[in-house]
């Protein structure tokens, strides 16, 4: 069966932006934001707080949250790699830290700075010292599917890196297709392997990136398994800066309309997701590629 209600974990923002090869004002992030949270996203991963150095389009992180009003029923998560990151985000007042873990040694270093194992030994004190503070916590396991250096990933590799963060005290555990190479039956195989490792899938979230035009099937593969909260990005802006040939996530309009062509509930308003897409791809100087936003903004 699939579940009657889905959450969108909108990560335009963030995952959108990271990428932009020019760096986006910080007013029209914050219009970004408000106007996401005004199409009726209650989940908005907003920014992060890693080295400005490394990724200098979100260098702006403490100003855009000082810019965003925070409403009631809307949740803010930011990405936050260590210590110094924690702490810049208390600052800013979050309430809700995602970690990213690597699921391969390669990316681990080219994205962290770590060995794989020395990973755990940077996020460990983040999660226990968000957790005492009260802080939610959800934590990544990139490259879930494939790595663009070292080819396939193997299922319980990812699931044995993933039951390390829910240990660690991560609620939630998002499965990111960084690259966008998964297909729907490794879906599948990654979601029975952590499962077999211990992990519910209701403490699974998935994350896709379109690269291989595979996001959406995907994404009906893991509701089918039972996962009620997905990752997605307005008008599919995205990648990884880390990671080479990552292109954009999942588009959160070409989420909308296949969740309300089966009647599974969401909250969010289609017409006003694709004017901000439609707004934010003029503002980009370039067309959205969700085919969604393109049939509506036409
Ligand atoms: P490092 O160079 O090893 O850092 O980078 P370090 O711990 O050695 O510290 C060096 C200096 O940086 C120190 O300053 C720190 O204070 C400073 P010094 O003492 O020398 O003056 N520093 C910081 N300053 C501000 N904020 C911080 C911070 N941390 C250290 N947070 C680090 C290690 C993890 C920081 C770096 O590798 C980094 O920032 N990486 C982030 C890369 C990134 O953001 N990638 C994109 C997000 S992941 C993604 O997109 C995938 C995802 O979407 C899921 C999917 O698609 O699969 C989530
Ligand atoms: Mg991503």
């Amino acid at each position: 069966g699939l579940p009657h209600r889905v959450t969108i974990y909108e990560v335009g923002p963030r995952d959108g932006l990271q990428n932009e090869s020019g760096i986006v004002p910080v007013e029209v992030k914050a219009e970004f934001v408000e106007r996401l949270a005004d199409a009726g996203l209650t989940t908005l991963e907003t920014t992060s707080f890693v080295h400005p150095k490394w990724v200098p389009q979100l260098a702006d992180a403490a100003d855009l949250l000082e810019r965003v009003e925070r409403r009631a029923g809307v949740d803010y998560p930011v990405l936050v790699p260590n210590e110094r990151g924690l702490d810049r985000a208390l600052q800013a007042g979050v309430e809700h830290v995602a970690i990213f873990a690597s699921a391969t040694e390669t990316f681990a270093g080219k994205n962290l700075n770590r060995t794989l194992d020395e990973q755990f030994g940077m996020f460990e004190p983040v999660v226990t010292r968000a957790r005492a503070e009260g802080l939610r916590v959800r934590g990544y396991v990139s490259m879930a599917f494939g790595d663009p250096w070292e080819g396939a990933v193997d299922p319980a590799q990812v699931a044995g890196v993933g039951r390390r963060l829910v240990e660690m005290g991560c609620g939630q555990l998002s499965l990111g297709d960084t690259i966008g190479t998964g297909t729907a039956g490794h879906v599948d195989a990654v979601i029975d392997a952590c499962v077999a490792a211990g992990v519910g899938v209701d403490t699974l979230a998935v994350h896709f990136h379109d690269t291989y035009g595979q996001a959406l099937a995907n994404t009906l593969a893991a509701l089918r398994r039972g996962v009620t909260t997905v990752d997605a990005s307005a008008g599919g802006l995205g990648g990884c800066p880390y990671a080479e040939s990552a292109t954009g996530n999942l588009a959160t309009e070409d989420l909308v309309w296949m969740l309300d062509g089966l009647g599974i509930a969401h909250g969010a308003d289609l017409a006003k997701l694709v004017d901000t897409s439609a707004w934010m791809a003029a503002a980009l100087g370039r067309p959205s590629p969700s085919r969604v936003v393109r049939a509506l903004s036409g």
